[in-house]
């Protein structure tokens, strides 16, 4: 039985993966190489620092740790301008038809994200009283795909990891949904996402009684 739906934030729910992207795009050109979106697929779901890491290997940079802490608030600073002027209108289609949905039936609902900026989307998006728990960048020590989000996502709604659904839209966070013992849903393109158990353009094919059909097993 579907008891918990996890939610990723950035891409799932809100389309904030472009900004992540224009704003790592930047600090690339800034150092003088190209950066494109196939590119930019590892860095989804990836925390700040392991993706500056990968953006620099892409480069084929080195600096040193006081240097890449410089590039990541460079990076930082520039995202946080672009959604600081975020409303309502960049939540994904079908995201709050589908919390709604969960709600209505009695399954909680936790956010599971890795992002330190996660607070200031939920604020200015009008998302943050849909979710039971909200488990963000703040408060975890590793990221995607280790499974501690989604593992104290659970821990927080008090549901055991198999009676919990992912909804992710990242390759590390469906790794990670499966190394927390849950099933998964991608959200995306099902090349990139084959890992995950239901892959799905946009939570606008998702509904209640679907994801009970698909996890009848759960
Ligand atoms: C994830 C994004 O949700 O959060 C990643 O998919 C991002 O692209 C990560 O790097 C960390 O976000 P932030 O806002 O703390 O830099
Ligand atoms: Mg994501």
């Amino acid at each position: 039985e579907v008891k918990a739906c996890l939610f990723d934030l950035d891409g799932v729910l809100v389309d904030t993966a472009k900004y992540h992207y224009i704003a790592w795009k930047e600090l690339a050109n800034d150092l003088g190489f190209q950066f494109t979106e196939q590119d930019n697929e590892r860095l989804k779901g990836v925390s700040r620092v392991a993706s500056l890491n990968i953006l620099l290997e892409i480069g084929g940079l080195s600096f040193t740790e006081e240097e890449k802490e410089k590039l990541a608030e460079k990076k930082n600073n520039r995202y946080v301008e672009y959604i600081s002027t975020m409303d309502s209108s960049e939540i994904l289609p079908g995201s709050l038809d589908f919390l709604k949905d969960c709600r209505a039936h009695g399954i909680k609902v936790a956010l599971g994200s890795a992002s330190k900026n996660a607070m200031m989307i939920l604020n200015n998006t009008g998302l943050t009283s849909y979710f039971d728990a909200i488990i963000d960048g703040t408060h975890t020590s590793v990221a995607k795909p280790d499974p501690e989000v989604f593992l104290l996502g659970a821990k927080a709604l008090e549901t055991a990891p198999e009676h919990c659904v992912v909804f992710e839209d990242a390759e590390a966070g469906i790794e990670a949904a499966i190394r927390a013992g849950m099933v998964s849903v991608g959200i995306g393109s099902p090349e990139t996402l084959a890992a995950a158990n239901v892959v799905i353009p946009s939570l606008q094919q998702m509904n209640v009684a679907r994801l009970r059909e698909s996890f009848a097993s759960v």
